[in-house]
């Protein structure tokens, strides 16, 4: 299966950057190819709302990173989200890559593609990752995807936090398990 996994953290190795690692090694174990995107180290600007992508099918107005990310987004097979929870949604640097996702809107809504959700958060109450996995779901839904798993990290707000749980293991599992 042709995997692209898109990270939102601006930690090189923070917690959901443990979580994209282990995915990463069992998803290419069981034989898949993957292909990381780090948001937050790459040129992603906000999409201005302009229309212009939506004129004659004509291309985004900028030329920046997803010029590459679009390369391996729209014919891939699943895309994996990562991020940590900021204030109970996903990081500003991931949002960026959903939002230009406008531009490729019925590609990808005919692509025919599963996904996966992995978060961290320092909180571990009832409800912390509510409003995150809803929003997922919804976009998920929108693109006609197939949700095909959410692994979500409470209580794992540092690298200590989230190495002394089975939060690794499970990511490990789930990117094995895909075939
Ligand atoms: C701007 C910001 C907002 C945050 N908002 C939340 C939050 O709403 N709930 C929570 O439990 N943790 C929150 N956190 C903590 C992070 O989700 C947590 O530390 C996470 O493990 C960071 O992941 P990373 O190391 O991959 O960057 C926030 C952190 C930052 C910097």
């Amino acid at each position: 299966m042709k995997i692209t996994v898109i990270t939102g953290s601006p930690h090189k190795d923070g917690t959901s950057a443990l979580l994209t690692e282990k995915f990463i090694k069992g998803a290419k174990e069981a034989g898949n190819d993957v292909f990381r995107f780090d948001a937050a180290f790459e040129d992603i600007k906000p999409c201005l709302g302009c229309g212009h992508c939506r004129v004659n099918s004509s291309a985004c107005v900028y030329n920046d990173s997803m010029n590459k990310l679009n390369e391996k987004l729209i014919p891939a097979d699943m895309v994996v989200f990562v991020t940590p929870l900021y204030y109970f949604g996903m990081s500003a640097q991931i949002k960026a890559v959903i939002d230009r996702f406008y531009a490729n809107n019925c590609k990808l809504m005919e692509s025919n593609k599963k996904a996966i959700l992995m978060a961290t958060a320092y909180d571990s109450n009832t409800g912390t990752m509510q409003s995150l996995e809803e929003h997922y779901k919804r976009i998920v839904h929108y693109l006609k995807w197939e949700n095909a798993g959410v692994l979500l990290a409470t209580g794992c707000g540092t690298r200590g936090d989230i190495e002394g749980t089975d939060y690794p293991n499970q990511a490990y599992k789930m990117g094995k398990n895909i075939i």
